[in-house]
This record gives C-alpha cells, structure tokens and sequence, in this order.
C-alpha cells in the first residue's frame, strides 16, 4: 500500500539510508501511514542491491536508489555522490536505519543536526558491532537502544531518546535482540516526531 499522497503541510522531509532488512524503515512507514507521524519518506537509499528494505519501501510507493559502493574508488566520492543524490531530495532529516558503513567526517558535518541514527545499546555503552552478546557477556541486567545524532565519532552523538529492556536469566542473543528490536520501532518514529515538531534542543 502506498503512503498517502496528500501529507500534512508540517509533513518533514525524510530520506531513509539502509543496508539490510528495514524494520525501522518499516516502522517509520507505519507510523507515518497511520497519522502518527508528519513526515513524509521522500526516498530509501540501500549501498546494497539487494536489502530486504527496498523491497518494503517499494511496496510503500516510495523512491529507491542502489548507491554501490562497488562502483567507486574511495570513500570520499562514494560519499561526495551519497551526498548529491540526497541533496536532491531536499530532506529536512536524514535517517540512518542499519545503514552499515562508516560516513567520512566531511559528509558527517555536512549534515551536522540533520541526520539521526538508531544503535542497540545504552549508549555510551557498547559502541560498534555485537552490542547483545557484549551486554549479555558483560552480566549486564538492562540493555536497550538509543536514538542520536550522528557525529564523526562512530556512535557517539548526543543522544535524542533511550529505550530500557531487561536482560532475563535465559536470554540469548536472538532474544534479547527481538527485545531490543521493539523498542527501536518506538523509539525512532518517535524521535522523528520531536524533531518535525521543534521539540530537540540541539
Ligand atoms: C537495528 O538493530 C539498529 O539498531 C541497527 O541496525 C539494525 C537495523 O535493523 N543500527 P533493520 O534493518 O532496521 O531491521
């Protein structure tokens, strides 16, 4: 089904950039189809052909472009084209939804304030990759998810909102993250929201 064609005049401008499954794409469709959200997802950018959330945004009616990174030489002009194509879509917000490379400094600054991203850990706990093993290593009693702006320090920007699960005795990976997962689906649309509607104090 595809999102409604008339959005409201507040609708804010996304561009969503994946690399894989797109379940927090998928939420911020349904929150927005739902009227929970003004905002409108004006394109999904995937560096991979082939992410599952290309198909999700296709199925919502919504823009989608491949960039490879494949096709270029280095990282500044896969990011000085990643950049280009975004500007064209004129987006108030940037979204980073599992989209798994590292963004140089220079593209980062650019869109200082206007590109958030989801990462599931307490931040400043467990920066990087494997955060659910690392918290169930570690004995830890709570784990989550935290939505923040992104910086050029790999996840460390200011942090807009925090979800808390806890860790139960029997808990694998595969269990806490489904844990985490539902909160992400909360989190992030609602992050959005503040942000469409002037609530972030940057
Ligand atoms: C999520 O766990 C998110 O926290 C992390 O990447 C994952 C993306 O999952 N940044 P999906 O593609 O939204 O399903």
């Amino acid at each position: 089904m595809s999102q409604s064609p008339v959005s409201p005049p507040s609708a804010i401008r996304l561009v969503v950039l994946i690399s894989g499954n797109g379940s927090n794409l998928q939420a911020i469709i349904d929150e927005i189809k739902n009227n929970n959200l003004p905002a409108q997802i004006v394109a999904v950018i995937s560096n991979k052909a082939d992410a599952y959330g290309l198909e999700r945004a296709k199925k919502a009616g919504i823009e989608q472009q491949v960039l490879s990174y494949n096709d270029f030489d280095d990282r500044e002009q896969y990011d000085l084209q990643l950049k280009n194509i975004i500007d064209a879509y004129q987006p108030d917000l940037i979204i980073l939804a599992g989209f798994m490379r590292i963004l140089s400094n220079d593209f980062v600054q650019y869109f200082s304030h206007k590109m958030m991203n989801i990462h599931p850990s307490l931040l400043p706990k467990y920066k990087g990759l494997n955060t659910h093993q690392r918290a169930l290593d570690a004995g830890d009693k709570e784990h989550g998810c935290s939505v923040h702006f992104v910086t050029p320090e790999l996840d460390d920007g200011p942090v807009i909102l925090q979800a808390t699960v806890p860790v139960k005795k029997d808990d694998t990976e595969e269990s806490l993250a489904a844990r985490v997962h539902e909160q992400e689906y909360r989190i992030y649309p609602e992050a959005i929201r503040l942000f469409a509607e002037n609530k972030i104090n940057n």
